[in-house]
């Protein structure tokens, strides 16, 4: 049987899970493959740390132009991580001829175009399916069975570290610091979080789903981002009794005007099936113009489900190499639509306001909103009572016929709560309402604003 060797540069948690999962499942891979894989070299710069993975030490070097310039090595499993200098080993990789498997999003978001280029000039295959979802097969479903589409819509709970952070919130009514401790010593967020819960990890794969489904370049910096760390164990409460779950989700949505793209906190109906992933699950949604809505579902990070991912990439090259198949050559990210970029778009939105509790104050809240053609769907005041009025076309007309007039007294008053759901709106317009309210003194603060995922 013939052998196919393999560079490996790094050795940390996804580099042993793949090193893991070929020995685990050799006799299965080579019997499908018909070809042995053996990973030859490991770029390691501490040959003395303790590894999740036996290896023999001679497979390690320090220097990974050893492992690039190794004739005998074809293939060359990236994954180390950071941009540099992992984007200049798998370009000298490629210029070398060698075929390159990445995990790495942080590099493909931002240098994706250029290693693709580089890729097609030397006649070598460019593949990332861990990129994107960990162990979950998002990246070559779209773009080998599902080809046949044109998407129209991505939706993705793309980030391990918010999705189970969240999660907590939500299961225990607990705030994001406390959540945020138990993650890290549970080993479900890094000791410098701040990638993931910031938003940015997420950012980074939804730049590659947009280039792999929509054809077009929109770097993570680009993309509207918000993270998770402002999001209050009171929000997830009240997104409960509305019937929503928080969620970082990350959207990509093809219009009439151009792409609408965000990663956001948002309110998700619980009937959404990407409502119920929890934890370290992740999940993308597509809805492509003929398979129409489809979700992808499963472990979005780790060890084993990400080697796996690593994995299949290594022996669907190495099944080419041996068979003599011609390389899938295909660029599968593109970046040529010339589709606007309209950021945020329109959406719904929750808002969370505190307000003193002193008649007329909803009124003038609603009959600002009305002034930049916010509709109210609901509104819920604690320790006020809570209304709910539905359908409300002009919500501020509504309220204000219920108000009195004047807002006199100077007497120091206790202030509530003040939350809002309302219809469809351009963010820049709710920014102004917000503006407003805040300025003529209606609330006394602004606490959260969520987009709200239509039903
Ligand atoms: N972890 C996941 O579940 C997951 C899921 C999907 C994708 N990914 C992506 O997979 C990649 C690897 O992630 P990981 O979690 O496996 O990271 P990791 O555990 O930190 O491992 C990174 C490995 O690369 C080595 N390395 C880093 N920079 C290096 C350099 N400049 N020179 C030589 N070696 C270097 C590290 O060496 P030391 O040990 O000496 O530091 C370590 O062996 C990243 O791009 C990540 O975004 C990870």
């Amino acid at each position: 049987m013939k052998t196919i060797k393999v560079g490996m540069l790094g050795i940390g948690t996804v580099g042993s899970g793949t090193y893991k999962a070929l020995e685990m499942n050799m006799a299965a891979i080579e019997k499908f493959a018909g070809v042995h894989i053996e990973i030859a070299k490991i770029l390691n710069r501490r040959p003395e740390a303790k590894r999740a993975v036996d290896v023999p030490r001679e497979k390690y070097t320090a220097d990974p132009y050893e492992i690039i310039h190794d004739p005998e090595i074809q293939i060359i499993a990236e994954v180390m991580g950071g941009i540099e200098p992992a984007t200049t080993y798998m370009a000298e990789a490629l210029k070398a001829g060698k075929h390159v498997v990445t995990a790495n999003k942080a590099a493909l978001a931002v240098n994706g175009r250029m290693l693709q280029q580089l890729a097609m000039d030397h006649h070598v295959m460019l593949r990332f399916e861990a990129s994107v979802g960990g162990g979950i097969p998002i990246i070559n479903a779209v773009s080998d069975q599902l080809v046949s589409n044109q998407y129209d819509e991505v939706l993705g709970i793309l980030n391990v570290t918010t999705n189970y952070i969240l999660t907590q919130m939500t299961d225990k009514g607990a705030d994001y610091a406390d959540v945020l401790r138990d993650a890290q010593e549970k080993g479900f967020a890094e000791a410098d979080p701040s990638g993931d819960v910031e938003g940015h990890d997420a950012a980074n794969k939804l730049s590659i789903l947009i280039s792999l489904l929509f054809g077009k370049e929109v770097l993570p910096k680009d993309i509207p981002t918000q993270g998770i760390t402002a999001v209050s164990a009171m929000d997830i409460s009240y997104a409960t009794e509305f019937g929503y779950k928080v969620k970082l989700l990350g959207r990509a949505l093809r219009t009439p005007e151009g792409l609408v793209c965000s990663v956001e906190p948002t309110l998700l109906p619980v009937s959404h099936p990407m409502a119920s992933v929890s934890n370290e699950f992740n999940a993308v949604f597509v809805k492509g113009n003929a398979v129409d809505e489809l979700m992808f579902y499963g472990k979005g990070a780790g060890q084993m489900p990400t080697g796996s991912a690593v994995l299949g990439d290594i022996i669907d090259i190495a099944n080419c190499i041996v068979k003599n198949a011609a390389y899938d050559l295909q660029p599968l990210l593109s970046y040529d639509s010339e589709m606007p970029v309209l950021g945020e778009g329109s959406a719904q939105y929750y808002i969370r306001m505190t307000a003193a509790d002193r008649p007329g104050i909803l009124g003038r809240i609603a009959t600002t909103f009305a002034k930049y053609g916010i509709s109210l769907e609901s509104v819920m005041q604690r320790g006020g009572g809570t209304a709910n009025p539905g359908a409300v076309p002009s919500a501020g007309a509504a309220f204000a016929a219920n108000i009195a007039p004047s807002m006199s007294g100077s007497e120091p008053e206790p202030s509530v709560p003040l939350i809002f759901i309302v219809y469809k709106v351009d963010r820049k317009a709710l920014d102004e309402a917000l503006q407003e309210i805040r300025d003529k003194g209606y609330a006394e603060s602004i606490n959260a604003v969520m987009r709200v995922q239509e039903r």
